[in-house]
């Protein structure tokens, strides 16, 4: 069989069959799309599903006011099973001292840092602030109550004022203003022609490592807290703005009690208190000088990292 096919017609054919697959087409695609969405809800799902780590006891106790001291009592802790990361570790900390922990990558710094704001409950032993277990204090006061300052600044979409505020209305723009002179981020802030009002990108892209920390701590110091915490950034800060931010700390430390995950050698010295952690242990605390006296550990460190300063 011959079919006779004018030009009009081939063309009119190529035209339905497109109008006969593209919905096929389309159909595949939202198939797609829907499995796409049942994996991820999935995951979703699962990860809700897990229960969070540390929870409030019936009637906890709410502290509106810390005086900041800190103690830590034979503390054992273990992300998992038993692969101890924290091995009897004891210090006490006064009301606003501070203390610098120092020691190799993985010894158990940030860990310390963590547990204090109870983010893992701990396996044995206690950690007490001015005296109360940490696991009778509710944790949103005492979440409220510590400043954290961490290597991974967190920066969210928003602008840079939203991002020190939190969203809280109640700080006056001058309130602002005055907390980042006093922490020195106002000389980058400045130089931005939207100053406070800047747009910061998703994580905080478009500031540099440094900024982002001098950020975190102008956030910190606008809510006044009682205890700080600060787990320093290593990598990648210029010199200019490393100059801001050892100044800025120097301030920051005589806001409260300050624990301090230090690399800097000017942070180290100026601790009144150093506590040297090895794989999860405490092998020697004291102050800078007591401590190169002693020619232990913290003495071969000093000479390893800080021999070039
Ligand atoms: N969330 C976690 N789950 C399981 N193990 C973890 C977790 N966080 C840390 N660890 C492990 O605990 C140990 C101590 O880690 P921690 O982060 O406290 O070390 P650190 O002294 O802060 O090191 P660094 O100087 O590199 O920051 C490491 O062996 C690490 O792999
Ligand atoms: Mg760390």
């Amino acid at each position: 069989m011959r079919l006779n096919l004018g030009g009009g017609e081939i063309v009119a054919f190529y035209l339905y069959l497109s109008k006969f697959f593209n919905p096929v087409q389309a159909i595949a695609d939202q198939i797609n799309q829907i499995q796409k969405a049942n994996s991820s809800s999935e995951r979703l799902f699962n990860l809700l599903d897990v229960p969070p780590e540390v929870l409030d006891k019936p009637n906890p106790i709410i502290m509106d006011h810390f005086e900041g001291r800190i103690e830590f009592k034979n503390v054992w802790f273990a992300y998992e099973n038993d692969d101890w990361i924290l091995k009897d570790v004891s210090f006490t900390i006064e009301p606003r001292q501070t203390v610098a922990f120092v020691g190799a990558t993985g010894a158990g710094k940030t860990t310390i840092l963590s547990l204090i704001v109870r983010n893992f409950q701990i396996q044995k032993g206690q950690i007490l602030i001015d005296g109360v277990d940490i696991n009778d204090i509710e944790i949103h006061s005492l979440r409220k109550a510590v400043g954290q300052m961490l290597q991974d600044v967190f920066l969210f979409t928003g602008t840079i004022k939203s991002n020190i505020t939190l969203h809280d209305e109640e700080f006056s723009d001058e309130e602002i203003n005055q907390v980042c002179e006093y922490v020195n981020a106002d000389k980058f802030i400045n130089k931005l022609d939207k100053g406070l009002d800047t747009e910061v990108l998703e994580k905080g892209e478009n500031f540099s490592q440094g900024q982002r920390q001098l950020l975190s701590f102008a956030r910190t110091v606008l809510h006044k807290p009682q205890i700080l915490i600060l787990d320093e950034a290593t990598a990648n800060i210029d010199t200019e703005t490393e100059k801001l931010i050892q100044d800025s700390l120097e301030k920051i430390k005589n806001i409260g009690t300050m624990l301090v995950v230090a690399h800097r050698l000017s942070t180290i010295q100026n601790a009144d208190q150093i506590i040297v952690l090895n794989k999860g242990e405490v092998i020697e605390k004291g102050t800078h000088q007591s401590l190169l006296r002693q020619k232990g550990y913290y003495h071969k460190l000093y000479l390893l990292q800080f021999s070039n300063d």
